[in-house]
């Protein structure tokens, strides 16, 4: 009988983006089972020998290595108690499995045996010596050693190390690994979910499992009812899933009207010179009050001065939803902006206290199975960069591309961090365009995006000043995209 996987499962047995399988399903190249990836099929399309460039035999083989650091296993291992829960619930599967193959084989056996004695009883009669001789072959063949096959192996060994959440009604799925709860996994997966203290006390991020087994990670001032418990919920924030396969029942953010307005005092843990005209702040939320946001969102900052009192300013969040304590800004010198010039002037300093309030706007990432186009226009590479790293955290997209243009002595100021995606990832490319027009600019981004994309059913996501983002816009109407196919945000 054919092994089946899910999709998540083989694409990470394969070390494929996902998008890449779901594309291959859209075209027909991929037919799934009943919603899951036969290891035929798979195998058909993926030779065995790409295992080996997967990457996870050598995770693995990480693991394994005595001098591989903590920090390391903890992030890829479960904890002692959820190994032992999964390994027992699998060893459970096996002794159910052999039970029932020994029951078939005593059947067999015994209608072998029958067919033998028909067969002679009646030896003229060719029925039973077909009969006899069938089910001796058969038996022969099911006892015969097969090779096994490595992805099946693969597969099981994962369901120990990693389990697989399927959320319910969106049909989203995400990964527990390591010693992460269900909150930390479904974030990192890009998944928009309710929540707000992240440590046990607020009772947001409440969900319902329909299946499978949890255990509680930490412990929490939050009470579930008597009736809650019942009827099985439990805290994402404190528990991680100790079966190998969890459902939950549980509502996703579907859009900006979802995620409410916060007001959150953090501290200035770092401000670095990216550039002479750019700096990176890095704001840092408490523990217990983290900021809810969607990748391409932005944010109103505010900064209490000495004697003066308060400067605020609003920028676009740089960072990924993903890690909802450490938020990234950059941060350009402008003359009409109080909080830049109190922060090139070096008045904001590391242990600050800056408020943040929102976060605001709608240029976040539409549901959908397109390839994903970002184009940047100097600091608008900030919303594109958060818009990135949740698609890369979704893992849904076939492929990401990225045109970034800069206009000023500042070039690239983060060229590092495209670097390292385009290095780290085979479905993300970038280019990257220098004109200090914008305008003329914006028709040489769309140049090169007709050079290197083929075709135009792609999203398009723009960033940056209104004459780049209009400019391009047009351009790329007047090359046939659709209107809603086209993400603009004008900074
Ligand atoms: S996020 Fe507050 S209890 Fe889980």
């Amino acid at each position: 009988m054919t092994h089946h996987l899910s999709v998540w499962r083989a694409a990470q047995l394969l070390g494929v983006a996902r998008g890449v399988l779901q594309q291959q399903v859209r075209e027909g190249s991929l037919v799934l089972s009943d919603g899951l990836v036969p290891i035929d099929e798979l195998l058909r399309l993926y030779p065995e020998a790409q295992l080996e460039e997967s990457g996870l035999l050598e995770r693995v083989a990480q693991i394994r290595d005595e001098a591989f650091g903590k920090r390391v296993r903890e992030r890829l291992m479960p904890s002692q108690e959820v190994l032992a829960q999964r390994l027992f619930a699998q060893t459970q599967e096996l002794a159910d499995v052999r039970k029932h193959l020994q029951h078939y084989h005593r059947l067999v056996v015994e209608l072998q045996k029958k067919a033998r004695e028909r067969a002679q009883e009646h030896p003229r009669d060719a029925t039973w010596q077909d009969m006899e001789r069938q089910i001796s072959q058969g038996l022969a063949q099911a006892l015969a050693t097969e090779s096994v096959n490595l992805l099946e192996v693969m597969d099981d060994m994962l369901k120990i190390m990693t389990a697989q959440v399927t959320v319910r009604p969106s049909g989203h799925q995400f990964l527990v690994e390591g010693h992460a709860n269900l909150l930390q996994s479904g974030l990192h997966s890009g998944l928009r979910l309710n929540y707000g203290c992240g440590n046990g006390s607020c009772g947001m991020c409440k969900v319902r499992v329909i299946s499978g087994e949890v255990t509680q990670t930490q412990h929490s001032d939050y009470q579930l009812s008597e009736t809650e418990k019942s009827q099985g919920y439990t805290l994402m924030c404190c528990h991680t899933a100790a079966s190998s396969e969890l459902t939950l029942e549980l509502l996703e953010a579907s859009g900006p009207q979802d995620i409410p307005e916060q007001q959150i005092t953090t501290q200035v843990r770092a401000v670095t010179a990216l550039a002479p005209n750019t700096r990176l702040l890095h704001l840092q939320t408490p523990r217990t009050h983290r900021l809810r946001f969607l990748a391409g969102q932005s944010v109103r900052l505010g900064w209490t001065m000495p004697v003066t009192g308060d400067v605020h300013a609003t920028y676009p969040v740089a960072s990924c939803p993903c890690d909802d304590r450490n938020l990234l800004f950059f941060i350009r010198r402008d003359s009409t902006d109080p909080l830049a010039n109190h922060l090139f002037a070096g008045d904001i300093k590391p242990t600050a206290a800056i408020t943040v309030l929102g976060p605001t706007g709608d240029f976040v990432l539409a549901d959908g199975h397109r390839p994903l186009v970002f184009a940047a226009c100097d600091e608008g590479f900030a919303p594109i960069k958060s818009l990135i790293e949740h698609a890369l955290s979704l893992d849904a997209a076939p492929s990401l591309s990225l045109f970034w243009l800069a206009t000023g002595g500042d070039g690239h100021f983060a060229s590092n961090q495209c670097r390292a995606w385009s290095e780290a990832l085979d479905q993300f490319e970038f280019e990257l365009v220098s004109d200090h027009d914008p305008v003329a600019g914006a028709s040489q981004v769309a140049l090169a995006m007709r050079a290197d994309l083929f075709d135009i059913d792609c999203d398009f996501y723009l960033a940056g000043p209104a004459d780049f983002v209009a400019t391009l816009h047009a351009e790329l109407r007047a090359a046939g995209v659709a209107e809603s196919q086209l993400f603009t945000e004008v900074l």
